[in-house]
């Protein structure tokens, strides 16, 4: 078996061994693959209930996510937030507006998501409120810059997730795929572990999240 073939497998081996996915969620992974161009951008069953974990961990009053496509990480990572909590996801593009509003209701939990159309890099630094916990999941190419925004918005003592971190394993060889996207996210990573303001893990699961905890 090659290591993708064991790397596949083990995934779905956690995933079949963990809390089997929700109603709305399932409906919404059916409409991202039905109704969408890159459905793979959907974070998962697996991940999806790994954020939901880290959320209910730190019970967080605020959450800031950037890149929210059909929602899915926004309602796993809703569900851990504090009575009264709110959580802002941001998202570029207004094509997916009503059928994620939709899901945030059918979740329960449109009081406690708001959804705001516009560039990350723009709304980010004039949101008034400072964040628990933030989750970075927009361009690539912008991850560099959605850190540094993202620490001015973080709590001391809190939190910042990013997903991607690993790119499909590119990130291993950033010469031979010399791509924005790829040469973004190595320069990420290693912005975040030369910066002594923090402190972080990368963890190896579906492709690549990396947690970090503002000092
Ligand atoms: C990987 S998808 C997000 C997936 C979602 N977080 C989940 O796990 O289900 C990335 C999203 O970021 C959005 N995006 C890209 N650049 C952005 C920006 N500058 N500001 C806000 N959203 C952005 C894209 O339109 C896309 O829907």
């Amino acid at each position: 078996m090659n290591l993708s073939d064991l790397y596949r497998d083990i995934d779905q081996y956690a995933e079949s061994l963990s809390s089997p996915e929700d109603k709305v969620l399932q409906e919404m992974r059916r409409y991202a693959w039905l109704k969408t161009v890159h459905p793979r951008m959907i974070s998962g069953p697996l991940q999806g209930r790994f954020l939901e974990f880290i959320s209910r961990m730190i019970q967080p009053e605020n959450i800031l996510e950037i890149g929210t496509f059909t929602g899915y990480s926004a309602i796993c990572l809703a569900k851990g937030l504090r009575p009264g909590g709110k959580l802002i996801t941001l998202e570029i593009n207004d094509e997916l507006r009503q059928p994620t509003l939709e899901f945030f209701r059918k979740a329960g939990l449109e009081k406690s998501i708001e959804l705001q159309n516009g560039d990350a890099l723009k709304i980010l630094p004039e949101l008034p409120c400072v964040f628990d916990l933030v989750f970075i999941d927009g361009e690539k190419e912008d991850y560099p810059e959605y850190y540094q925004l993202a620490m001015k918005k973080v709590k001391a003592g809190g939190y910042i997730l990013a997903d991607n971190v690993l790119w499909e394993g590119k990130v291993l060889d950033p010469d031979a795929n010399a791509d924005p996207a790829t040469k973004a996210i190595c320069r990420f990573n290693e912005l975040v572990r030369n910066d002594s303001g923090c402190e972080n893990v990368l963890l190896p699961i579906r492709d690549g999240l990396m947690l970090i905890r503002k000092i």
